[in-house]
C-alpha cells in the first residue's frame, strides 16, 4: 500500500487508473483543475481542485499527505490544437510538469510515473515500433511529451527522481461496472466517434482512404484504458521496489485500420455505421503499432483486452447510457 497523488485523476484515463489503485488497496489524492476532467468521476473526499502550475500549494499537498509516488496525466491531449495553439501546450505538459518536479523536489517525493504518448515517435522508422526508434515528434503535442521524457532522463541524473514514462498507443474501452466513461469535449477518438455515429446517424468522418495500407485507411493499435490502469500498477510497484528509471511502450501490439474499426462496431452495434471519406490529415503516419515486447518481459505486464470486439463492447455499453 503506498500514498499516491494523481494528476489528471478526472480525465479518461486517470479516472480509470485511480479506480484500479483504489482496489489495489492504494491512498490515493487527485489533483486535477477539471478544466477537461469531469468532477463526477472522483470521490468528493479524494479531489483537490488545483492547476499544476500552482508549486506552492502543490509541494504543501505533497507534504501533508505524505506522498509517496507520483501517477502524472495532466495534460492538454489535442494533436490538433497543438498545431494551431502551441504555446499553451509548452505551458500546461511542459511547464506544468516544471512545476509538479520543483514541488517533488522540494518535498522529497522521488517516483514518478509519466503519462507519454506514441506521439513522440512521429512517422515511425520501423513498425512494430521498439523503444528505442527516434524520437521525432511531428507536432508541439508530441513535442511537449518528448520534452518532459527528457526532463526526467536529467532529474534522474541530477536529482535521483526515478521515473518510468508510459507511452501509450491509442486508448479506448471504458471498465464495466466503474460509472466511468470516455467524454473529451470535443471527442477526437475514433472509437466513440464511430459508436456516436451508430447511436445518432450522424455520418463520422474517416480522414484519407488512400494510404499504402491494405483497405487505403490508417492503422493504429489500440489497448483498453483498463489495461492502461494495469500497466500504471505495475510501473509504480517497479519503482516502489527500487527498480531503474525506463521507457515503455503500452499497447497490444497488433493493429487495426479505421475501416475494422467501423465494421466491427457494427457487428457489436448491430446496425450500420454511416461515415464519410476526408482528406488526409496532415502528420498522420499509414500505421502506428507498438512492440509491447519491452513491458511484457520487465514489467510482466499483459492486456487482458486483446480483441477488437471486446474493447468496442465495453465502449458501447457505457455509449448507449448516453442516449
Ligand atoms: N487518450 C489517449 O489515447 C492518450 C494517448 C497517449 C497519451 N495520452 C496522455 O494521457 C493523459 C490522459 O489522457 P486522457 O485521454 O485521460 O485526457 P483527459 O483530457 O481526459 O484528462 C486530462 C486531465 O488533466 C486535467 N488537467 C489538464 N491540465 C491540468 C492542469 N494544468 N492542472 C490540473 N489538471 C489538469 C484535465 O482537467 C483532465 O481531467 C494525457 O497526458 C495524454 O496526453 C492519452
Amino acid at each position: 500500500m503506498a500514498r499516491i497523488l494523481v494528476t489528471g485523476g478526472a480525465g479518461y484515463i486517470g479516472a480509470h487508473t485511480v479506480y484500479f489503485l483504489l482496489r489495489a488497496g492504494h491512498e490515493v489524492i487527485v489533483v486535477d483543475n477539471l478544466c477537461r476532467g469531469h468532477r463526477r468521476y472522483v470521490d468528493p473526499a479524494r479531489l483537490r481542485v488545483l492547476d499544476i502550475r500552482e508549486t506552492r500549494p502543490l509541494a504543501k499537498l505533497l507534504r501533508q499527505e505524505a506522498i509517496d509516488a507520483v501517477i502524472h496525466f495532466a495534460a492538454y491531449a489535442y494533436v490538433g490544437e497543438s498545431m494551431e495553439k502551441p504555446e499553451i501546450y509548452f505551458d500546461n505538459n511542459v511547464a506544468g510538469t516544471v512545476s509538479l518536479l520543483n514541488a517533488m523536489t522540494e518535498t522529497g517525493v522521488r517516483y514518478l510515473v509519466f503519462s507519454s504518448s506514441a506521439a513522440v515517435y512521429g512517422v515511425p522508422r520501423e513498425v512494430p515500433i521498439p523503444e528505442d526508434n527516434p524520437v521525432a515528434p511531428v507536432n508541439p503535442y508530441g513535442e511537449s511529451k518528448a520534452m518532459v521524457e527528457r526532463m526526467l532522463t536529467w532529474m534522474d541524473r541530477c536529482r535521483g527522481l526515478r521515473s518510468i514514462s508510459l507511452r501509450y498507443f491509442n486508448a479506448c474501452g471504458v471498465e464495466p461496472g466503474s460509472g466511468l466513461g470516455e467524454e473529451h469535449d470535443p471527442e477526437t477518438h475514433l472509437i466513440p466517434l464511430v459508436l456516436r455515429a451508430a447511436r445518432t446517424g450522424e455520418p463520422v468522418t474517416i480522414f484519407g482512404d488512400d494510404y499504402a495500407t491494405p483497405d487505403g485507411t490508417c492503422i493504429r493499435d489500440y489497448v483498453h484504458v483498463s489495461d492502461l490502469a494495469t500497466a500504471h500498477l505495475a510501473a509504480l510497484d517497479w519503482l516502489l521496489q527500487g527498480g531503474p528509471s525506463e521507457v515503455f511502450n503500452v499497447g497490444t501490439g497488433k493493429g487495426h485500420s479505421v475501416m475494422e474499426v467501423v465494421r466491427t462496431a457494427e457487428t457489436v452495434v448491430g446496425k450500420q455505421v454511416p461515415y464519410q471519406i476526408g482528406p488526409r490529415r496532415l502528420g498522420d503516419p499509414p500505421v502506428l503499432v507498438a512492440s509491447p515486447e519491452k513491458i511484457q518481459r520487465t514489467l510482466n505486464w499483459r492486456p487482458v483486452y486483446t480483441r477488437l470486439e471486446d474493447m468496442i463492447r465495453t465502449a458501447w455499453e457505457f455509449e448507449k447510457t448516453r442516449s
